[in-house]
């Protein structure tokens, strides 16, 4: 493939990103985060559609300022097309149309879920990474998704365990809500389990069979465990807020961890990853190295950057769908849902 600069594009839900790599390596990833939401305690569809309106072009703007080029330069644009909001996708894909179509140049279009899993792929200029080798298994946790994916080549992917009702960073968020705590809940838990006793309130965990997960039970659980206290003592969260932290979070990766530990008992698969925004909580990391360290896992990480939605995992799956020819055409519509 000749030498050329991919544009990236990520509108799938709060986040405008926008990431130039020259071939496989980053030159820049501008991540803006919608803070309009914060006050309503989750998404709000519309508003985020007419925030990514707002912030596209300086986005690109800033990642092609960073990466030293112009636009003229680019010579392919890769997008995400779903999963996500629709209104949002619509922004990110009607932009990609548009230059593509205007700049004769041709463009990708990417599924998020699978992009979360290449993420491991990005390269950076100067600096030796090796990435996983295949057949690898990734946990791909998000605020969306909950997944065990067998991954045995770029674009082979196979889900092997899911969630039945909310994911992992939902867990988070929700558990984080009625706390009390700002939107998104999952990094600030993470900030105060730190200081938290992981075992001050046990919470019970679902029995869910083989690699699926559930989390809508631990939520109602936290609900009416806290709903409780409170008649006792209207202080209670106050009061215990690290240490319910740290206890939900404790939870959560413990049912995380076991279904993995599972997964990779059952396919022998040594090689591991973890991907997606709640791959950054500090307490997984630790008990995905520990695992490792106990079984032998040879587990891969990503930088905080690419773990929540950014664009530069987008534009590094673009540059492997444009080496196999996978082109998008200009009738190509976003899609809400669906699998990899
Ligand atoms: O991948 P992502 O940016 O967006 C989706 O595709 O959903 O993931 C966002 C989710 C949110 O639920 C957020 O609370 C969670 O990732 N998250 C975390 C942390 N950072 C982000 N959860 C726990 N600990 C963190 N440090
Ligand atoms: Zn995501």
């Amino acid at each position: 493939m000749r030498d050329l600069f991919i544009l990236g594009i990520e509108t799938s839900c709060d986040d405008t990103s926008a990431a130039v790599l020259h071939n496989n390596l980053l030159l820049s990833n501008i991540i803006s985060s919608q803070e309009v939401h914060q006050r309503f305690g989750g998404v709000v569809p519309e508003l985020a559609s007419r925030a990514h309106q707002q912030s596209i072009i300086p986005v690109v703007d800033q990642a092609l300022k960073e990466a030293g080029i112009a636009p003229s330069d680019i010579g392919a644009i890769a997008f995400t097309r779903g999963p996500g909001l629709l209104g949002s996708l619509l922004v990110g894909v009607s932009f990609a149309k548009a230059f593509a179509l205007a700049r004769k140049i041709p463009m990708m279009d990417v599924d998020h879920m699978q992009a979360h899993v290449l993420a491991h792929f990005i390269q950076k200029p100067n600096i030796e990474y090796r990435p996983p080798s295949f057949p690898f298994l990734c946990l791909t946790v998000s605020g969306g998704h909950t997944q065990i994916v067998r991954v045995d080549d770029y674009f082979s992917m196979a889900v092997i365990g899911k969630t039945l009702d909310d994911a992992a960073g939902e867990a988070f968020d929700k558990a984080a809500k009625i706390m009390g705590l700002p939107y998104p809940g999952g990094p600030i838990i993470d900030r105060l389990a730190q200081q938290g006793n992981p075992w001050a309130f046990p919470f019970a965990k679902p029995s869910i069979p083989h690699l699926d997960f559930s989390f809508s039970g631990l939520k109602t659980s936290i609900l009416y465990f806290i709903r409780d206290r409170l008649k006792e003592d209207v202080n209670f969260i106050e009061k215990n807020k690290n240490d319910l932290c740290a206890s939900i979070q404790h939870t959560i990766i413990e049912i995380l961890m076991e279904k993995l530990v599972m997964a990779s008992r059952e396919t022998g698969i040594k090689e591991i990853a973890i991907a997606g925004g709640v791959s950054a909580n500090s307490g997984l990391r630790n008990a995905f190295l520990n695992t490792a360290a106990d079984r032998g896992w040879k587990v891969y990480i990503p930088e905080f950057a690419f773990t929540t939605d950014n664009a530069a995992m987008i534009a590094i799956t673009g540059y492997l769908k444009l080496q196999r020819g996978m082109i998008a055409s200009q009738d190509m519509a976003p899609y809400a849902r669906g699998n990899l």
